[in-house]
């Protein structure tokens, strides 16, 4: 009798010591530096609040954030410090970025050392296909660009894109592209300008010697984004009767405020706008005010970064705890959220991309603050489009 009721309280210290000592390291790879330096904080915001909302059901599993800086498109430095949180702070999954490089170069990582990679923006459609324990619950370009080429062929005869010179500009370019010239439009020209700090003005003046019906750009977001509006404008593009379009990086959120009224009326195809009217989203903006000040507004890093922490609590609580890295990845492929900010989201079971609502919205003035006003869903579920392409070759 005694001996049983020894071991009966031995027995609770050890299981009840063994829950409060499990930790799941998480190696958070994003940008606080360099080009776009200022969306890794969006992305690691968006991790935490949803982690603190969350904490209950983590089980009494503890979640590590390893935090480390890429320093913007730096596909070197990623992987120097995906290495280094595999082999030395022993991981057990990878997550993050913003740059598909830095996504890329990480990618040989994740399958060497079987960790699991949950991308949480990085947009190239062909980076899941890199390695089998990526995960990705953010976007693709085609994602957007595609049904943003299909919607314009019916109101346009004439575009002209512009983007920047690296894997998700050529995914924009190409899925627009297509989706335009398939639809019966005309693609005038395809320009490519350079990552850091093209000349705007130039290009600019070219387009408008062109005169296209449309503009179509994509830029990564951030700074680049006003850029873009600004020598738009300044040159005289709007008045010259040119539409400027572009999947929603071109007026991402927390530009906005930093553009100004040339922002108004550009229109644009996404998944997530901080302004969408749906009960889950704002809840997520209220809840990102809450916690980070009344005059801060969560973007679309953000949402990725928000749902990529979802993917991850609720794997842990499923497999309570178990970070089995297989199983895992059999955990994500099975994932959705009928319920995302975004609206209803899954895992493609196939490609292990996110499938999600796009979006037409358009630049307008709401309660005296420029906005993503979403003006009508051009596609419920939508999967990659390059990989659906892909498949049929
Ligand atoms: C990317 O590098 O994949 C990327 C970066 C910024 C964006 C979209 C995609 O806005």
């Amino acid at each position: 009798m005694r001996f049983t009721k020894i071991a009966a309280i031995a027995a609770l210290a050890l299981s009840s010591g063994a829950m409060a000592q499990q930790t799941v390291k998480i190696g958070f790879i994003t940008s606080y530096s360099g080009l776009n330096g200022n969306l890794g904080p969006y992305m690691e915001r968006a991790v935490r609040l949803y982690l603190k909302q969350h904490e209950k059901e983590l089980g009494g599993v503890r979640v590590e954030l390893l935090t480390r800086d890429d320093t913007g498109p730096n596909p070197d430095k990623a992987r120097q410090l995906a290495q280094e949180l595999v082999v030395r702070d022993k991981v057990n999954l990878l997550a993050g970025v913003i740059f598909t490089p830095n996504a890329m170069s990480i990618a040989p990582i994740a399958t060497e050392a079987k960790v699991p990679f949950v991308i949480m923006n990085a947009g190239t459609a062909v980076i899941t296909t890199r390695s089998p324990y990526i995960v990705r619950t953010s976007f693709t370009l085609w994602q957007s660009s595609y049904p943003l080429g299909q919607w314009a062929a019916k109101k346009y005869k004439t575009a002209y894109t512009l983007v920047s010179d690296f894997g998700p500009g050529w995914d924009s370019e190409d899925g627009f592209s297509k989706a335009f010239s398939d639809g019966g439009g005309k693609v005038l020209a395809k320009v490519r300008v350079p990552l850091q700090n093209p000349d705007w003005a130039a290009y600019m003046q070219r387009v408008k010697d062109a005169r296209p019906d449309v503009l179509m750009v994509f830029i990564p977001a951030g700074k680049t984004a006003t850029a873009v509006m600004k020598n738009f404008s300044e040159l005289g593009l709007d008045k010259a009767g040119i539409k400027l379009i572009g999947p929603g990086d071109i007026t991402t959120d927390e530009e906005l405020p930093n553009m100004g009224d040339v922002a108004l009326g550009v229109l644009t195809v996404h998944h997530y706008s901080a302004a969408a009217t749906r009960p889950a989203n704002k809840a997520f903006v209220e809840a990102w005010k809450k916690e980070y000040g009344q005059n801060e507004t969560p973007n679309f890093v953000a949402v990725g970064a928000y749902d990529g922490a979802a993917i991850i609590v609720d794997a842990i609580h499923a497999l309570k705890g178990n970070m089995d890295p297989d199983k895992l990845m059999a955990f994500f492929k099975t994932w959705k959220n009928p319920n995302s900010p975004r609206g209803p989201i899954s895992i493609d079971p196939e490609t292990r991309d996110i499938i999600q609502p796009e979006y037409l919205r358009e630049v307008k003035r709401v309660n005296g603050q420029l906005a993503n006003v979403e003006l009508e869903t051009l596609s419920a579920a939508e999967k990659d489009p390059w990989k659906e392409f892909q498949k049929k070759k």
